[in-house]
């Protein structure tokens, strides 16, 4: 392989290196470019831009493979605990036993949130979406914990904070949209267990946990850990970059999470499904409207990725994950063959196998999270505890690789240098 590329531009030419990653992937380093040429490169929405090099996540989305670490999205789905594969993507390596034991320990005693934020909580309406909650509690926390600002080097604190409180913020929406008191989180509990108490005991009842019902959270936190440079994650390591500290990075980042187009499709799905079903069933009117997306502004939500062109290893084992859970649930949704009516019908759709469009992680986990007795509007807060070691890892790698502060070029198209008019001109 060559390792340099030759642009030749107005009779000159100019040379830069080639850069190869670890999986073979290749990039023209043009960290250079307009010292040398005095040109920019003009790239929307970053599709050919790679913003950093990572060690974190690799995907290949011609193959369908993502790869946390080197190990496999399968494996890792199959064999490990959430709290295990946080740790991997923050530290970089599985723990050991005894590593594992102290994370998930300081985790376990830490989910206790400031009874203050709590008055925060109050101010906030009944309606409010859970993803606003969310995303300003975790900026509040920068206030209850200003050393997160000035400390240099000691964030294992923060990290263990924010994964062990993020849980017990998200179950407060739930609670009080239903005038149901909250819950205190109980550190005899497990990581998902814990989560799944506060969410659904009552103080008039026992609360059990059904293992089939912390198992099928525990696949899904793990889906959603890390997929590199997303939205959300170029939105925590761009405001990261500035040396803002870690809870307004996260909260940024659970703000970008929240549109429609990244980690909100999970309840568009839902809700689509729902009209479809409350319409008839008739999957096929709503393929033809998405092949007409340009008039009638309607998307398969839970169909396309940016990256994945061929599948999207997370839905394959979500879809497999929905049939098992529902079925060992006795669940029937039939929301669930109208998911199946439409893959199908879009699967063989000419519109769609032109453009690489297949169903991504969120087609079938609003079916999972539902059966697992999860509200549509708290679907997004799911994937945000689900992504919250994900984007802590990178947040981590920004700041240990000294990556420079984010600050994206442009090309103006506005207007040239004209005179002012003054207002009783104009
Ligand atoms: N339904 C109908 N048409 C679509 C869809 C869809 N879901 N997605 C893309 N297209 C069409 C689009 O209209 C365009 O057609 P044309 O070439 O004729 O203009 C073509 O496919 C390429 O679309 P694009 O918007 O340029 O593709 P992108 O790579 O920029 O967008 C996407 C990726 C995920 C934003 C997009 O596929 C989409 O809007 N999907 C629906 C929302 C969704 O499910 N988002 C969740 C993504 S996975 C979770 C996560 O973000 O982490």
């Amino acid at each position: 392989m060559a390792n340099t590329a030759e642009l030749s531009v107005d009779g000159k030419s100019y040379e830069f290196p080639i850069f190869e990653g670890t999986e073979h992937e290749k990039a023209f380093d043009i960290s250079n470019l307009r010292d040398q040429t005095g040109y920019v490169t003009l790239d929307r929405g970053y599709k050919n831009t790679g913003a950093t090099k990572s060690a974190i996540t690799f995907l290949d989305g011609e193959q369908g493979i993502l790869q946390y670490r080197g190990y496999s999205i399968e494996e890792l789905a199959a064999k490990a605990s959430f709290l295990e594969v946080a740790y991997l993507l923050i530290y970089g390596e599985l723990p050991t036993q005894e590593q594992y034991a102290t994370f998930e320990t300081a985790i376990r005693r830490h989910t206790l949130v400031n009874e203050d934020m709590r008055k925060i909580f109050d101010g906030f309406p009944v309606s409010a979406h859970p993803m606003s909650v969310l995303s300003s509690l975790v900026s509040a926390m920068s206030a209850f914990y200003p050393d997160a600002q000035d400390e240099k080097g000691s964030e294992d604190r923060h990290i263990i904070r924010l994964i062990a409180k993020l849980p017990t913020i998200a179950t407060w929406s739930y609670k009080r949209s239903l005038g149901h008191p909250t819950n205190y989180p109980k550190n005899n509990l497990d990581y998902i267990s814990n989560f799944l108490n506060m969410m659904f005991a009552l103080p008039v009842e026992e609360y059990k946990v059904d293992p089939v019902v912390a198992e099928a959270l525990n696949v899904l936190l793990i889906l959603h850990a890390d997929h590199e440079q997303n939205c959300s994650t170029s939105t925590v390591r761009l405001v990261g970059s500035s040396q803002a500290n870690l809870y307004s990075s996260i909260s940024a980042g659970i703000s970008a999470l929240w549109g429609p187009l990244h980690g909100g499709a999970n309840q568009e799905v839902i809700e689509m499904l729902e009209a479809i079903k409350a319409d008839g069933g008739d999957v096929s009117k709503y393929v033809d409207m998405a092949k007409n997306a340009k008039t009638t502004g309607f998307r398969l939500f839970g169909f396309g990725h940016r990256v994945y062109k061929n599948f999207d290893p997370r839905a394959k084992i979500i879809k497999k994950a929905a049939d098992d859970v529902l079925s060992k649930l006795g669940v029937n949704d039939p929301v669930l063959e109208i998911a199946k009516g439409l893959e199908e019908a879009a699967l063989n759709d000419d519109y769609f196998v032109q453009r690489k469009l297949y169903p991504n992680v969120d087609f079938y986990s609003g079916i999972i999270y539902r059966a697992l007795g999860i509200p549509t509007n708290m679907f997004t807060v799911m994937f945000a505890i689900g992504r919250l070691p994900g984007w802590i890892a990178q947040w981590k790698e920004m700041r240990e690789t000294k990556e420079p502060i984010g600050r994206p070029r442009q090309i103006y198209t506005g207007a040239t240098l004209r005179e002012f008019v003054p207002i009783e001109k104009r």
